[in-house]
């Protein structure tokens, strides 16, 4: 399963890149906003830091102009993928992108339907909200689940990028049922080291090291 890294924070994303964690980047304009850096600026550092695929996202509402701004956000670097959100006239982008040669990222994806809509449209990658889902009371992990099982069904080739990452739950669960790729922010990755047990191992270890008076580097 491949880690992506879903923020526009460059030492962030370095911090992760520097320990082989980092197989791609998503950014959105919610943190573009976050980031209070240009949007071209910030993702050619990220896609000079980064040899996978960063995904960058357009904002215009009608397909032409969808067009228009992911041929101008993949002049940035040969790694960008343009990612557009899944409506029609973003699955129409989506398809004129894709047949340019382009990788696409189709987001905001809620539902097994639209993932196969994407999938149609030639998507590169289809991400589907898990954390969204779950704020509603609906299960995010079923809907990766589900869209797995569809896409092996008909062998679409489509990764599933699972989004909206919340909880180390969230990660193992999706590692679990196939999801070709996960993309968390860095906290969520960095917990994913994190467990009660290994703290209290370390803490025993610790003090009965003390108790042996030694120290490895004078012996
Ligand atoms: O990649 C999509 C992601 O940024 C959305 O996450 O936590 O805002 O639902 P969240």
């Amino acid at each position: 399963m491949k880690f992506f890294v879903d923020s526009a924070d460059v030492a962030a994303i370095a911090e992760l890149n520097a320990l082989g964690m980092v197989d791609g980047v998503t950014t959105n304009p919610s943190l573009i906003l976050k980031s209070g850096r240009n949007i071209l600026e910030v993702t050619r550092e990220i896609c000079e830091l980064v040899a996978g695929p960063v995904s960058a996202e357009v904002v215009a509402a009608k397909a032409d102009d969808m067009i228009e701004e992911g041929r101008k956000l993949a002049e940035i670097a040969p790694n960008i993928t343009v990612k557009v959100p899944l409506t029609w006239d973003g699955l129409k982008a989506c398809k004129v992108l894709t047949d340019e040669g382009r990788m696409v990222n189709v987001t905001l994806c809620f539902s097994v339907n639209q993932a196969l809509l994407a999938a149609k449209a030639g998507a590169t990658f289809i991400s589907p909200f898990i954390g969204r889902l779950d704020d509603i009371n609906l299960d995010g992990l079923e809907l990766i689940a589900d869209i797995r099982q569809v896409y092996d069904n008909y062998d679409f080739q489509t990764e599933v990028l699972a989004a909206s990452i919340r909880t180390p739950n969230h990660v193992a669960q999706c590692a679990r049922i196939g999801a070709d790729v996960i993309t968390a922010p860095p906290a969520v990755i960095k917990g994913l080291a994190n467990h009660v047990l290994t703290d209290k191992g370390l803490e025993m270890f610790d003090a009965d090291w003390a108790k042996t008076g030694q120290t490895i580097l004078s012996l």
